[in-house]
């Protein structure tokens, strides 16, 4: 096991990806702190894990809300002394037209998924400082590198993903303490699920990667686990792309 009585804070845990990272990391050890908005698909995970002999919480946390952080922090600490591995996973995302993107749609944006990463890598770092050592694995994105389509204010918020993880990587120098972002492409899940459905273009826009397929959360998984442990120690201020090849060759059938 890699991640062996490692704890490991999972945002946006109860669903999609961090679903499947909160139970991969349990498989390999870890005691997993699910922190998500939704209470009921969270629980579930956390059954899952407990009954697999893993063992797991939720707490009900809102990311871009500096109280409900602290008291996530404090309920992880209450419950398991220490905190390794913080996965920032938590997002969403709307798509509009840029005339209909207004104000609110832009502050949910950066909130949720810019500033509720930072609030959590603010309230993790002290507790990963005590014990000398942590893993933080922030979430961007394909639009992380590219401008999407209707797409502004998330566009804005995963490209300032990778100059958070950059610049705390460096402000954490001398600790031990590791940040690096995952960048998944098009992956299968509720987030995404009307897309990879879409009876027009959904296996279409799958087939546009190299790999041929849409991702699915399981395809998140791997490089989490290995971000998460001492495999990855010399990976710093850096990130994965997980997108089936999809940055690196936007193809069309027939030219394979
Ligand atoms: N699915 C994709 O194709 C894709 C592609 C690129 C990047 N991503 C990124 O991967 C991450 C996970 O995406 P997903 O597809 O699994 O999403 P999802 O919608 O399936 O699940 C997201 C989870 O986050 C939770 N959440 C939302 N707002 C929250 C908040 N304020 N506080 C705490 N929890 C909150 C939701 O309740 C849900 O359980 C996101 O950061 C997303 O931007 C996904």
């Amino acid at each position: 096991m890699k991640l062996k009585n490692k704890v490991a804070i999972v945002t946006g845990g109860g669903k999609g990806i961090g679903e499947e990272i909160s139970l991969g990391l349990a498989k390999e050890g870890a005691k997993v702190v699910v922190a998500d908005l939704d209470k009921e698909n969270s629980s579930n995970v956390v059954k899952e894990i407990v009954k697999n002999n893993g063992d797991a919480i939720y707490v009900e946390t809102d990311v871009s809300n500096e109280a409900s952080v602290k008291n996530l922090i404090s309920e992880t600490i209450n419950r398991f002394d220490q905190i390794d591995i913080l996965i920032n996973n938590a997002g969403i995302r709307h798509v509009k037209k840029l005339e209909n993107h207004d104000l609110s749609d832009w502050d949910d944006m950066i909130s949720v998924n810019l500033t509720g990463p930072y609030i959590c890598c603010q309230a993790v770092i002290p507790e990963m400082k005590k014990i000398g050592k942590g893993k933080i694995i922030n979430f961007g994105s394909i639009a992380s590198f590219m401008g999407r389509p209707d797409r502004v204010g998330y566009v804005a918020a995963k490209s300032g993903i990778l100059g958070l993880t950059r610049a705390l990587a460096i402000d954490l120098k001398g600790s031990n303490i590791n940040v690096n972002t995952i960048c998944p492409g098009l992956i299968s899940t509720p987030f995404n699920k009307k897309y990879a459905e879409d009876p027009t273009h959904g296996e279409q826009w799958g087939k546009e990667t190299i790999v041929g397929r849409w991702g699915l959360p399981s395809d998140i998984v791997g490089a989490a686990i290995f971000l998460s442990s001492n495999e990855s120690d010399f990976i710093n201020g850096s990130e994965i792309k997980i997108d089936g090849g999809w940055l690196a060759a936007k193809t069309r059938e027939g030219e394979l």
